[in-house]
């Protein structure tokens, strides 16, 4: 019996784990012939097992998930739970992937760099300031090789540090100098973990987006009971496993998918030098635009004038006016997906005076200029033209900044425009433009899903889940 056969009946057959998967038991058997589980059905098949009480180990060394290629930096600090770490780089050895270890100081006064080197079968990195190491800037490479740095055990310092910007040795540079996904797994005195200083830093970690594996509650080495013990080595390479699949699903999910997302401001000229504009930085719609190319998604971003980093994904293409959004807008259809997330500007403001005397406009007009008037133009409706037109997405998705009556306004929205889907937030509190968080509610033609308040990212995760239920739904 090969090891997916062995799997799978541990799993409870593949009658079974067919119905579970809601796949046809033929599928099953087929993997079983070729002692492969595919990647899409991997994060399936774990969450399936994490429910039972299987050892890894048993699987780990014929390395079911061989075709995922993953590099990881572990951080050993110094704590009393410091020698579990050994444990974990012998789990992690046993599978394919790409070990390096680095050690805080204090870590090595409870393990030596001479067994993590043995145990790993490479050189454990200690020292910042090595100068046969910075001769090719080992500090920066250390920070961006890996795709996952878990840092365990992770001290109260360590976090403390992290938390606050602090990098005075190799592993606090390489924490703030890497795009890595973090992952803490903390171990430390009940009294150090409940303290106030270390709540704040971990809540402020998990704002930022780094994972915690929480630690333990019960007897501790120090003699007292309560929760800071690092959780079992196994449980922590399990953890990682399930991550690096849940990942390898999320990077494939949206592949062969084209999505077009507006975000930012638009500006709409007085004079050469004077302006009409609203205070949208961009960062929901560029938060979103970053999650759905992780996933694999073909995305086109269309902006306006923004003063934040442009994300990595197909194309950005930058307009100032509503009229050029939406000519960039239209001369990119057809697409699958359309999320419209600017605050585009519903007017022109065409100056005159009150004679209605045109003014030119070409020039900066004169302060003397005593009877200036603005005439309003209304400029196009890119959500609701491109909804109802004959070259409508599957899927269109609308933003929706209210100050009050926020989900009967959206919801006249989502109706008058016909779109699948408005993100209604509320503006009114002068803290959603700009800021990090958003708390949002999210109106279809049934429900009204409310969601916490949580950061742009997290709005951007979830909502990406909730586009792949859209997509599903559109298909079926
Ligand atoms: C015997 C002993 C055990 C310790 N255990 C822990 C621990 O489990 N967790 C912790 O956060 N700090 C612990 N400390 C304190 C850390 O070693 C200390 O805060 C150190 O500065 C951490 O450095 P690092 O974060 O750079 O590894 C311990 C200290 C000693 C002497």
């Amino acid at each position: 019996m090969n090891k997916i056969s062995q799997l799978i009946s541990l799993l409870g057959g593949t009658g079974f784990v067919a119905e579970r998967l809601k796949i046809q038991p033929s599928a099953i058997s087929n993997w079983k012939k070729l002692n492969k589980i595919p990647s899409g059905k991997r994060e399936a098949i774990l969450e399936l097992s994490s429910h039972l009480d299987i050892n890894i180990e048993d699987f780990l060394p014929n390395k079911i998930f061989h075709d995922i290629k993953v590099k990881m930096l572990l951080i050993i600090c110094g704590g009393i739970a410091s020698y579990k770490s050994l444990e974990i780089i012998r789990l992690i050895k046993k599978t394919d992937i790409e070990l390096d270890v680095v050690m805080t100081k204090s870590a090595q006064k409870f393990i030596t760099p001479m067994l993590v080197t043995s145990l790993n079968e490479k050189k454990c990195f200690t020292d910042l300031f090595s100068i046969e190491d910075e001769t090719k800037m080992n500090h920066i490479k250390l920070a961006r090789k890996p795709d996952i740095i878990l840092v365990a055990p992770a001290t109260a310092n360590i976090m403390a540090k992290l938390a606050n910007g602090l990098a005075d040795d190799l592993a606090s540079t390489i924490l703030l100098a890497s795009f890595s996904k973090i992952i803490l797994a903390p171990s430390m005195n009940p009294i150090m973990w409940s303290n106030l200083a270390t709540r704040e830093n971990h809540k402020k970690l998990l704002d930022r987006g780094i994972e915690f594996i929480e630690p333990n509650t019960g007897d501790m080495a120090c003699g007292e009971k309560g929760t800071g013990r690092l959780q079992e080595p196994k449980l922590i390479v399990e953890y990682i496993l399930s991550y690096i699949c849940k990942n390898q699903y999320l990077e494939n999910q949206f592949k062969d998918i084209s999505i077009l997302i507006t975000a930012g401001p638009t500006i709409e000229n007085i004079d050469p030098i004077r302006f009409v504009s609203n205070k949208s930085s961009g960062k929901q719609g560029f938060a979103i635009a970053s999650e759905l190319t992780r996933r694999g998604a073909k995305v086109t971003l269309i902006t306006g004038p923004v003063n934040i980093p442009f994300p990595n994904c197909e194309s950005v293409i930058k307009v100032t006016t509503a009229q050029e959004m939406f000519d960039s807008v239209t001369q990119r259809l057809p697409t699958d997906v359309l999320i419209c997330s600017a605050a585009v500007a519903d007017w022109k403001f065409i100056p005159k005076t009150s004679s209605n005397k045109k003014i030119d406009i070409n020039n900066k007009i004169k302060k003397d200029n005593k009877n200036l008037l603005f005439e309003t133009k209304q400029n196009p409706d890119i959500l609701g033209t491109i909804a109802k037109s004959n070259l409508r997405p599957k899927i269109v998705i609308g933003f929706s900044a209210e100050t009050n009556n926020i989900k009967k306004n959206a919801h006249s929205k989502l109706i008058s425009k016909n779109v699948d889907l408005i993100i209604a937030n509320d503006v009114s509190n002068d803290k959603v433009f700009g800021g990090d968080f958003n708390k949002v509610c999210l109106i279809d033609k049934n429900n009204c899903e409310e969601w916490e308040k949580q950061s742009k990212n997290s709005v951007a995760f979830n909502l990406a889940n909730k586009i792949n239920d859209l997509l599903t739904n559109f298909n079926q």
